[in-house]
């Protein structure tokens, strides 16, 4: 059975059962304790803890997991057998306190063997020690006798606290004559009795009703199905394989199929994670991402590819998981261009890294890399530590991972140190002409401009090399300085087509733009560079902005007409916003504010940019900041009739461009303050 067949024929099944059948949910949880959705129940945690209400009593559904950072990482076996992954697919059936033991048993007992046809004899089952109930069940259903073991393996929990219970797990047996244990026997379900709730002291309490939770891997399914051991000889994972055989234009090998591995593998967990909204960065979930897909550069040069790699292959992704997963393709737009613009700010990196590291290897003593030479590999070429480790991993040789951390440390003292530094060292240049920045509204405008200032460890200097971290003003640019709240653009600054430096932010002193980031090629004074700024980040933050705007309209209308701005932060992948007033919002209050954000999203108003005098603006009504200094010239952004205010920020053309706004969270920052936390656009959705 063909691995797209599988997961609709569990679903039919759980349908004709009286599931109602949903579609996966984000891989993005909306839990603050997850980086990713890491299995099937994360969605259904309120429910089954009883702070949510059940829609249905009974659900099934595929969901999309990834399983690579933070306590749930897989990250570093991917490649090297058949099993692990960073993305899989997780299959599920619940009863939200409808059945229970036996019907969950009878379940899995009849797909298995009745619907999918495998072999009774072939399967094995385990119980918790002490659950007499489910072990019971096992003989009378499928005349089992159960292996009873403990905690370790049939006690099931999301994390250290919350629902929680005794389970089953059903293997399969591969058969006698594999030697590896881990590949003879291999867990295809685990039936978890959700009937606990675990506190922070580890005592449990009942739950409001009896649950089922129930998971298995269909990558696992799928290579039982199709007589492989190995989930990547099944037929999805051939095909993405046969498409970067044709992308890298190098045939898949016993020797090189590691590799291949790795590529499947994680053109699926970069592809769906930016499609539900993730994108690369230095924090948290999107430095995973960038981690990943970096891995896969790696492995892509080892195949003798050079440059832009998983974006090639997106196609591939949408046409083997397309019909299973509608926003693989809604967003193909979107997603190759994200991930595009990351491979190629990494393809140089890379090349240049892998020089520095070759030169490193001969000098290696006693097989530890200094931490020294680990640390500018991840800070001059982007190389994650765990990318090194993996590089080096072949050649039986460690990283100092102390030594690297102590270099970090010391790195961001120095920054501190820096950027505490800096503003007053601009602010002395006073010869320095204004950045010509009026292009800053146009991010395609890649501007050919000329370096007029470089600064370097606290010091101006005429030229700096690949590696150093510098500040850079240039006569003119497109890219926006951080001021009004709104983050300034990262990206690229570029000569002959070739990235020079990976400009982090870029942020303003008086009038002049300053370009902070790592060059990675020589760069001097008078040089003409090419700006060209990170598209994708840039529009997540001009919607963001356009939302702020509404946000404050939002809640003038649901709250009262005194709420006013008293801070804000708008950047790619979130927004923050601080207002006046006395209390706590209600659930409530803050639903009606993000309908009615949604709804003006939704009715596409048009967003008008005018410039005009101080003057004119107060007569038209434009709201301005409290406590904010305005020049005689001002922008006014008028969002239909609800809102109208002075900002020299970005902003969309019309409000459906934002796609989404979802509020996430309100809370009290001081007396009198609150504070609003907002995702946007494709990760809002
Ligand atoms: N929640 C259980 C698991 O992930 C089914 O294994």
């Amino acid at each position: 059975m063909k691995y797209n067949e599988i997961r609709k024929t569990f679903l039919d099944f759980f349908e004709s059962k009286g599931h109602k059948i949903v579609p996966s949910a984000s891989l993005i949880p909306n839990d603050p304790t997850l980086l990713f959705t890491v299995a099937g129940m994360v969605p259904w945690k309120g429910i089954l803890q009883g702070t949510e209400p059940a829609f249905a009593p009974r659900v099934a559904d595929v969901q999309k997991c990834i399983r690579a950072g933070g306590k749930h990482n897989d990250l570093d076996e991917v490649g090297f057998d058949g099993r692990h992954h960073t993305f899989f697919e997780m299959v599920g059936n619940w009863s939200f306190g409808d059945y229970f033991k036996e019907g969950a048993i009878e379940y899995s007992w009849e797909l298995l063997t009745k619907v999918l046809g495998l072999d009774p004899n072939k399967l094995r089952v385990t119980t918790h020690e002490t659950d007499e109930e489910s072990t019971e069940i096992w003989r009378k259903v499928a005349g089992k006798e159960a292996i009873r073991l403990g905690d370790k393996d049939n006690w099931w929990s999301a994390g250290d606290t919350g629902p929680c219970g005794p389970c089953t797990e059903i293997f399969y047996d591969f058969g006698a004559d594999i030697e590896n244990e881990d590949d003879r026997w291999v867990e295809i379900w685990n039936d978890v009795f959700m009937q606990y709730d675990r506190d922070a002291n580890g005592n449990l309490s009942p739950l409001p009703k009896k649950n089922v939770d129930t998971g298995g891997g269909l990558e696992r399914w799928a290579a039982l199905l199709q007589g492989k051991i190995d989930n990547y000889e099944t037929d999805l994972f051939q095909n993405l394989m046969t498409a970067i055989e044709n992308v890298v234009g190098v045939k898949k090998t016993a020797e090189n199929t590691p590799s291949f591995k790795v590529i499947a593998d994680h053109l699926r967990a970069v592809g769906f994670a930016v499609a539900d909204g993730v994108i690369p960065s230095n924090t948290d979930r999107g430095y995973v991402i960038r981690r990943i897909l970096r891995r896969a550069m790696r492995h892509g040069q080892i195949l003798g590819h050079k440059g832009a790699l998983l974006s090639k292959l997106y196609p591939a992704l949408i046409t083997e998981m397309g019909e299973a997963y509608p926003e693989l393709a809604k967003e193909e737009k979107h997603v190759v261009e994200i991930i595009q613009n990351e491979e190629n700010a990494f393809a140089d990196m890379l090349q240049n890294g892998m020089k520095l590291l070759e030169n490193e290897i001969p000098k290696v003593n006693s097989n530890v890399l200094p931490g020294e030479v680990a640390f500018k590999l991840f800070d001059t070429y982007g190389f994650p530590l765990d990318l090194t480790q993996m590089i080096l991993r072949d050649k039986n040789i460690d990283v100092d991972v102390n030594g690297f951390e102590k270099a970090m440390s010391e790195q961001k003292e120095r920054s501190r140190a820096n950027t505490k530094g800096t503003k007053t060292l601009w602010e002395s240049q006073t010869q320095l002409e204004a950045t010509d920045d009026s292009s800053k509204y146009s991010p395609d405008a890649n501007m050919q401009s000329k370096v007029l200032a470089i600064l370097r460890n606290g010091d101006f200097v005429n030229e700096a090399d690949a590696g150093d971290e510098v500040e850079v003003a240039l006569d003119k640019t497109n890219f926006y300085g951080t001021q009004g709240g709104q983050v300034g653009d990262s990206g690229e600054l570029k000569r002959d087509n070739k990235t020079i430096m990976n400009v982090s932010e870029a942020s303003r002193v008086d009038n002049v733009v300053i370009h902070k980031g790592v060059l990675t090629d020589k760069i001097k004074v008078g040089d003409i560079v090419t700006t060209v700024i990170n598209q994708a980040a840039r529009q997540q933050t001009t919607r963001a902005h356009t939302a702020t705007h509404l946000l404050q309209a939002a809640l003038r209308h649901v709250l009262n007409e005194d709420v006013e701005q008293r801070g804000s932060k708008v950047s790619p992948d979130s927004v923050r916003f601080d207002f006046s007033f006395g209390r706590a919002m209600t659930a409530e209050e803050k639903q009606a504010t993000e309908d009615l954000i949604n709804k003006w999203i939704s009715s596409d108003m048009n967003v008008s940019h005018e410039e005009m005098s101080l003057d004119e603006a107060k007569n038209k009504g434009a709201m301005a900041l409290f406590g904010e200094k305005y020049g005689d010239t001002v922008k006014v952004i008028t969002a239909g009739d609800v809102s109208c205010e002075l900002c020299g920020g970005t902003h969309v053309y019309h409000t459906g461009e934002i796609l989404h706004a979802k509020i996430n969270k309100e809370k009290s920052i001081s007396s009198g303050i609150r504070r609003i936390t907002m995702s946007v656009g494709t990760l809002a959705e």
